[in-house]
This record gives structure tokens, C-alpha cells and sequence, in this order.
């Protein structure tokens, strides 16, 4: 058969990516998609054991830093589009390994560019390159104001400067070469399938086997949440759409401070697991603040809204009561994750706090 478009998605394997593709395949029989990943420790292909046997799904493991590898893929496989996602993404991590973050985000993005742009050399309009990035490139908000696309950038973090190096790049191939760039930036994304190092599904997990729950600082930082497949629908929506060299901030209107968010987590818990009414807030544990923690993210994603028609789709309180759900009734999939070099992972972290 052929297909209309042969999409390479990089990162499928992890959180977001995985909700990409599934999205993809399913909804698109008329593309190929080809999710390329590295499998590391935040990759796993048991996110996508529902459609690993579609016969418009393939899966490549590659690691993005390698660039003779990545130029020979692309000359062989010839690729009509990329969304990329493929990432190092967790801000701790980035703090005690800033050059791994360097290598992935920046040196595979551009190994990427480069990639894409020869390939397409003879007609870079019919082709995208989609990167998928952060509102942490933006920096820290006071108490009022959002995030626009036009926020001057201010990175704090090893992760969030990698992630602005990497949206520099991409601008810059439009700018000089005329590749025919997108870049979204989100908030927090929730939901099934995140590796359990970020907030929700390390605190669902702390909470289910009583450990406490490490809050950092004062848990007075702000985030704004967003249900990952409403994600995965924007980048669809902007994948199709969105015109050439532009950019959509992605976002929930959804701001929770951390401490907020873990309380109505417990009492979420509470519920589920038929514990007795604050059993599980006992478990908080104020532990030191991470290092350059920004304080606020909100993002005003009223451009998307306007010219595309995208709106977040769930109320926070029932995705949250979907993906605890998801989390108590996954547990093989728990168990797997949390098993082996994340227990060491979790000792590295928390155990000096
Ligand atoms: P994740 O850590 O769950 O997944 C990242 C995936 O990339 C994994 O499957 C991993 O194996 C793969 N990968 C890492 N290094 C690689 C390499 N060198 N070569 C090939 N594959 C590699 O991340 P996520 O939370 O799903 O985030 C996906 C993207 O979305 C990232 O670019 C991230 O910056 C961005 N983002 C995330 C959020 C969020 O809330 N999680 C919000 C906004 C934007
Ligand atoms: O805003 C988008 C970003 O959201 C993405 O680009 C990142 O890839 C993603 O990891 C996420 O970054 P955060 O740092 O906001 O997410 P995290 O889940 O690590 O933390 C959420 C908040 O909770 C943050 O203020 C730090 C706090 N926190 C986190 C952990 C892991 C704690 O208080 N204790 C913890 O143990």
C-alpha cells in the first residue's frame, strides 16, 4: 500500500510521543508512521502495545545523537514530515547531568535539521518539521500575568535551556535555510503512561505504598495542567494547519500551586483506595526546594483557540480521577517501571533532600 505520508515521530516511546502516535495511527490509516526512540529509561514500548501491530505503525531504535546513523535513515526512509519530541525531560535530572541534556536536546535536534534539510533540499515546501517544546523556555511568572508567543525567552533550568537552544535552532533552519518549521510550547502535561519521576504518577505511586511524599520548597510553586491527549489533539491540529514558521503555546488554564494539586491528589487517593479521610496528606513531607525552581507557569494559548479551534477537552478533576484510575489498575505496567534502575534513581534523588 501506499501511503499519503510517511511521518517520522521521534520520542514515540515515551509519554506524550506515545499518545501521539497511538493518535496518529489510528485516526490517520492513510499515513505511515515511523516512531523512532532511543528506549531509554523513559522509553518503553509497552505504551504502545495496542497498536504495535498496525500495519501503518513501525518502530525504529535510534538514538537522535548519532548523526551518521540519523542521515542514513532519513536518505533511505525519505520522510514527508517529522514531529519531534524525542527529549531528555525531567528538570532534576537536568540538574545533576546538564551535558546529557545538551547532547539530546541540542545536538540531536540539530543532527535532525540538518538530516531534514537534505532530504528535502529540492522541494522544502512540501515538507514539515514540527518540534515539540516547552513553556519552561519562558522562564519564571510573578503572581499575574501568561505566557504568550511573543515572551521574550528566560530559561532557568539546564532542561529548560536546552529545550530554548533547540527552539533557537529550529527558527534559525527557517530563517536560513527555508525549512518549513512548527513549534509548539505546552504546560505540565498528566495522564497515563508518564514515567514516575514526574509529580503525579511518582506521588500516586508514593501514596499507594506509603512513602512520603517529598514536596519541595513550600509546594507553593504554580503549574497549569493539561490532559495529555488534549496535547497530542493540538499537535495534530497545528501538524495540519498552522502555517509555516509559526508558533503555538498549548495550555490548560488549569493553574494549581503544587501543594493544592497534592491535597486534592490525596483525597482523590483517599477515596480509591478506601482509606479513612486525610490518611494519605499525612504522608507530605517538606523536603529542600530544587535548585532554580520556577515559581509560576500559565499559559495564555488564546492564538491556538482563535485561528485553529483547539480547546483543552476535560474538566481537571475527572482527568485526575482517570488517571489515578489508570495508575491503580496498571500495575504491572507500575511494577516494570519502578523496578531495577529506578530504585536507584530514587535514592540518588531523594535520599540527600
Ligand atoms: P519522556 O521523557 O516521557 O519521553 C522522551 C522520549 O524520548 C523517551 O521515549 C526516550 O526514550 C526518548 N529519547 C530520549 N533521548 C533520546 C535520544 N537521544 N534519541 C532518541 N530518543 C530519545 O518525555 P515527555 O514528557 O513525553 O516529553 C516529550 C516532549 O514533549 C519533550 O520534547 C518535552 O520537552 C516536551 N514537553 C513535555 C511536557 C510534559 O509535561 N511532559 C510539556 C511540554 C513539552
Ligand atoms: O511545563 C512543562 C514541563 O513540565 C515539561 O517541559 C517537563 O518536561 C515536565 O517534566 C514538567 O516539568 P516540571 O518540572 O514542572 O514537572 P515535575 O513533575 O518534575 O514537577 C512539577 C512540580 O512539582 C514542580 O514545581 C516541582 C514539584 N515537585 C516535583 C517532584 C518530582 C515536587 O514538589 N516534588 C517532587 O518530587
Amino acid at each position: 500500500m501506499s501511503f499519503k505520508k510517511k511521518i517520522l515521530i521521534t520520542g514515540g516511546a515515551g509519554f506524550i510521543g506515545s499518545h501521539l502516535v497511538r493518535l496518529f495511527v489510528n485516526k490517520y490509516p492513510e499515513y505511515q508512521i515511523v516512531n523512532l526512540d532511543a528506549l531509554t529509561y523513559a522509553g518503553n514500548l509497552a505504551n504502545l502495545k495496542d497498536i504495535e501491530n498496525k500495519s501503518n505503525y513501525r518502530f525504529v531504535k535510534m538514538d537522535i545523537v548519532d548523526a551518521n546513523a540519523i542521515s542514513k535513515l532519513f536518505e533511505e526512509e525519505q520522510f514527508t514530515d517529522i514531529i519531534h519530541l524525542a527529549a531528555e525531560s525531567h528538570v532534576d535530572r537536568s540538574i545533576t547531568n546538564p551535558t546529557e541534556f545538551v547532547m539530546t536536546n541540542v545536538i540531536g535536534t540539530v543532527n535532525l535539521l540538518n538530516a531534514a534539510k537534505f532530504i528535502w533540499r529540492e522541494n522544502m515546501k512540501a515538507h514539515r518539521f514540527y518540534h515539540v517544546s516547552t513553556d519552561e523556555v519562558y522562564g519564571s511568572l510573578g503572581e499575574t500575568g501568561m505566557f504568550t508567543e511573543t515572551t521574550a525567552y528566560d530559561p532557568h533550568s539546564p532542561y529548560s535551556a536546552s529545550k530554548a537552544s533547540s527552539d533557537h535552532f529550529v527558527r534559525a533552519y527557517y530563517d536560513t535555510f527555508g525549512l518549513q518549521t512548527v513549534i509548539s510550547n505546552c504546560s505540565n502535561n498528566y495522564g497515563s503512561y508518564q514515567f514516575p519521576e514526574k509529580l503525579l504518577p511518582l506521588f500516586i505511586n508514593n501514596i499507594k505504598t506509603y512513602k512520603p511524599l517529598p514536596v519541595y520548597g513550600k509546594g507553593e510553586n504554580i503549574r497549569d495542567w493539561l490532559w495529555v491527549e488534549d496535547h497530542a489533539r493540538a499537535i495534530d491540529v497545528i501538524f495540519h494547519q498552522a502555517a509555516s514558521g509559526s508558533t503555538y503555546n498549548i495550555g490548560g488554564h488549569n493553574e494549581w500551586t503544587n501543594i493544592d494539586l497534592i491535597k486534592l491528589l490525596c483525597k482523590v487517593m483517599d477515596k480509591k483506595l478506601g482509606r479513612g479521610k486525610g490518611e494519605s496528606e499525612k504522608l507530605i513531607t517538606y523536603v529542600t526546594d530544587r535548585a532554580g525552581h520556577d515559581l509560576r507557569y500559565a499559559i495564555d494559548s488564546s492564538k491556538l483557540q482563535k485561528d485553529l479551534g483547539w480547546t483543552p477537552s476535560l474538566q481537571f478533576e475527572e482527568g485526575l480521577e482517570k488517571t489515578v484510575d489508570w495508575y491503580l489498575e496498571n500495575t504491572e505496567w507500575l511494577a516494570n517501571v519502578t523496578s531495577g534502575d529506578y530504585q536507584k534513581y530514587y535514592e540518588g534523588q531523594y535520599a540527600k533532600r
